[in-house]
């Protein structure tokens, strides 16, 4: 299918850079790394530290469940932590926080800790798991903490003895929480008293107990001050964070576990067409391996860099690109706990300015947000410091890139929009302005990096031409790949592998342009980005029928003008029961309260029928059709057309559309 969207395909922008490399020229050397693409990945993973040197470079005995660099051994916390410890980095900043309230000198409160600091905290909460808690190997705990340095401090001492985390973002709500914590079986868990969001508290130790309540594994909980501490705690289960942590000796010292490549590093739950988000696990040695690639060819990123990733630790954005890529090359990182836009629109503008950020990674609805307030509050701020920046999350629109690079960027900084997903690890898909930079374009993501064979494939698995639309595939295994599915490797398989067999299949559709730049347009299943987050539109069906009144229930994705998407709902209630508003207002807290209110629903749409296939799966792409205002299309397995008006004249008599015609018509 051509594409018909007006995508600047042709719009050329040139960065100052003297990486600049012509598209045929890239694609030439890109070539000869994917032919050759096992020794192309052993060249990059030789430049890390290893215990013990792999036997092999790849496993592939038992496709599509991956082995990079198998035999190998090493550890991902020294990689970051004792490397840079043990050098001229030991004074070096390796992180700045800074946390949300702000008073009118600036900040109220930051921290800076060094490569020695962080040496040392890292040591003193590992020793606290392992002695304390007596967790090791392969043990699983669960991380339910806002943007506070106890965060990476804990994820970095749990690689160093082998424990398994998952990390729950702290804008989940109660059940969404449970469902990680139980799949995952985590003994320990770690949450803070509460957290800051735009000026309010979020009480996350109280949406804790509720998770807890349902919980089957946890033994302890652990929490960390950050507010008044003024909470209730579980005698027996629940202790101070710091209190445990002060027994500990200052000095107290453990020795990194020398973990083979392929033993898992983390789990990170994300969600899918159908079914409970999937806990993908992520590997240790492939994983460092494409994040150490990245850092350096995607952000260039040099010794006396101040580099800024805007994202929430909680999303395998901050995961990769707040904790182990930057660190793992010692660089100077900055944390920021809150709300971008508080105590005014401002405020990141300001963090550039204050802490001279060099290399910046941030969102498209972030930026669209910004764009929202103008163009004063950036200009109030020096933002000259930055000569970098990507996005990430969701495709950026041209116009807020334009205004970014324009307003921010002055023109001339490398910008680029990096393709990649929780189950790839590392970014795949983008400009390269610490390797070979092709010219820019406004919204494309680039070329495939090296070592990366992607592809668009149309419906039978035919390549795609120019200007066709079709779905992303990658055609070989790199590191950094999900080993699996955590307890579900055949829903791996069958996700990601069996639709175009051989491949790694995104579940997203993309194009590209002439010059071999692929622009990814948006999911191609049942998934929606609402702000960058990835939601499920079954698990928020899910959570909506759990009302008492309601029957069945549709989500779909509409298009809004700074998230991107936001979820709508069509619903069904049950004989007997009556639409209104309050009922809608109920609904949604369900919806907040269980998942979170990311997953707040814009609309709802009350109907005594959905579209629905002769084997009765409801036909979302009919509803976002008629939301959206474009053609239905084929529609020759629907079971009753009269279903589409019922959604249709929902739609517009909510939208007060349909009052209103009837109005001018009399
Ligand atoms: O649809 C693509 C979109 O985000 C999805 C992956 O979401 P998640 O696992 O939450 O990871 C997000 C951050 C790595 C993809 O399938 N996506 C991610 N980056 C981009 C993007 N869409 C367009 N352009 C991007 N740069």
């Amino acid at each position: 299918m051509a594409v018909n969207w007006s995508l600047p395909f042709e719009e050329v922008i040139y960065p100052e850079s003297d990486r600049i490399i012509d598209p045929k020229e890239y694609s030439k050397l890109h070539d000869l790394s994917v032919k050759n693409y096992r020794k192309f990945w052993e060249g990059i993973a030789k430049e890390i530290d290893w215990y013990e040197p792999w036997k092999k470079v790849l496993d592939d005995s038992n496709p599509p469940f991956y082995k990079w660099f198998a035999g190998g051994k090493l550890n991902a916390c020294y990689l970051c932590v004792d490397r840079h410890a043990n050098s001229w980095r030991k004074n070096k900043v390796a992180l700045i926080w800074e946390g949300e309230p702000y008073a009118d000198g600036g900040p109220v409160e930051t921290r800076k800790l060094t490569f020695g600091d962080l040496y040392g905290e890292v040591n003193r909460v590992a020793y606290m798991l392992k002695n304390v808690y007596k967790l090791g190997r392969g043990d699983v705990i669960g991380i339910y903490l806002p943007m506070v340095t106890e965060l990476p401090i804990i994820m970095l001492a749990a690689a160093r003895i082998g424990v398994v985390f998952t990390v729950i973002f702290s804008g989940f709500g109660a059940d969404a929480i449970t469902e990680r914590l139980n799949d995952s079986r985590a003994k320990l868990v770690i949450t803070a008293d509460g957290a800051w969001r735009a000026g309010k508290i979020i009480p996350l130790k109280g949406i804790m107990d509720k998770a807890l309540a349902k919980a089957t594994t946890v033994r302890d909980v652990l929490v960390v001050k950050r507010l008044d501490g003024k909470i209730g705690m579980t005698r027996k289960r629940d202790s101070w964070y710091h209190e445990i942590l002060a027994k500990v000796p200052a000095n107290a010292r453990i020795e990194p576990e020398r973990m083979r490549s392929e033993d898992p590093l983390y789990i990170l739950y994300t969600s899918g067409t159908t079914g409970k988000p999937k806990g993908q696990v992520h590997d240790t040695g492939g994983y460092m391996t494409i994040l150490h690639a990245t850092m350096n060819w995607v952000f260039d990123i040099r010794p006396e860099d101040t580099y800024w990733c805007s994202a929430d630790i909680g999303w395998v954005t901050g995961h990769s690109y707040i904790v182990f890529g930057p660190l793992m090359e010692g660089a100077t990182g900055i944390m920021y706990e809150g709300s971008p836009i508080f105590p005014g629109p401002d405020r990141w503008a300001s963090i550039i300015e204050r802490y001279g950020v060099n290399v910046f990674y941030t969102s498209p609805t972030a930026i669209r947000g910004w764009m929202k307030f103008g163009d004063e509050h950036v200009k109030k701020h020096n933002t000259d410091s930055i000569r970098l920046m990507h996005s990430v999350g969701e495709p950026i629109n041209p116009e807020a890139f334009r205004w970014f690079h324009g307003v921010v960027g002055k023109n001339k900084i490398t910008f680029g929009s990096t393709w990649w997903m929780t189950e790839t690890g590392g970014i795949l898909i983008s400009h390269l302005p610490g390797k070979a930079l092709v010219p820019m374009k406004p919204g494309t993501n680039g070329l495939p990096i090296m070592g990366i064979d992607a592809d668009i494939l149309d419906e039978d698995g035919k390549s795609q031409k120019a200007g066709e639309r079709g779905f992303l595939v990658i055609k070989n295994p790199w590191p950094g790949l999900s080993l699996t599915i955590h307890n579900n490797p055949e829903r791996f398989k069958e996700v990601y592998f069996s639709k175009f067999p051989g491949c790694y299949y995104a579940g997203d559709y993309a194009v590209r342009d002439k010059d071999g730049y692929f622009w990814i347009l948006g999911r191609s299943d049942e998934v929606i980005k609402v702000a960058g987050h990835r939601l499920g539109t079954y698990e928020l069906e899910s959570a909506i029928v759990q009302h008492s009144c309601v029957s069945e229930a549709a989500v779909v994705g509409v298009a809004d003008e700074v998230k991107g998407e936001v979820p709508v709902a069509f619903i069904i209630l049950k004989v007997g029961k009556k639409p209104s508003d309050s009922l809608r207002k109920e609904i949604n807290s369900l919806i907040r309260e269980n998942i979170g209110p990311i997953a707040s629903l814009k609309d709802i749409y009350f109907v005594t029928r959905l579209p629905k296939t002769r084997s009765a799966k409801i036909m979302r792409r009919v509803i976002r059709a008629v939301v959206s205002g474009v053609p239905i299309g084929d529609i020759t397995s629907l079971e009753d057309e009269a279903s589409i008006n019922e959604v249709k004249a929902a739609y517009l008599e909510f939208r007060g559309e349909l009052s209103l015609k009837t109005a001018q018509q009399s």
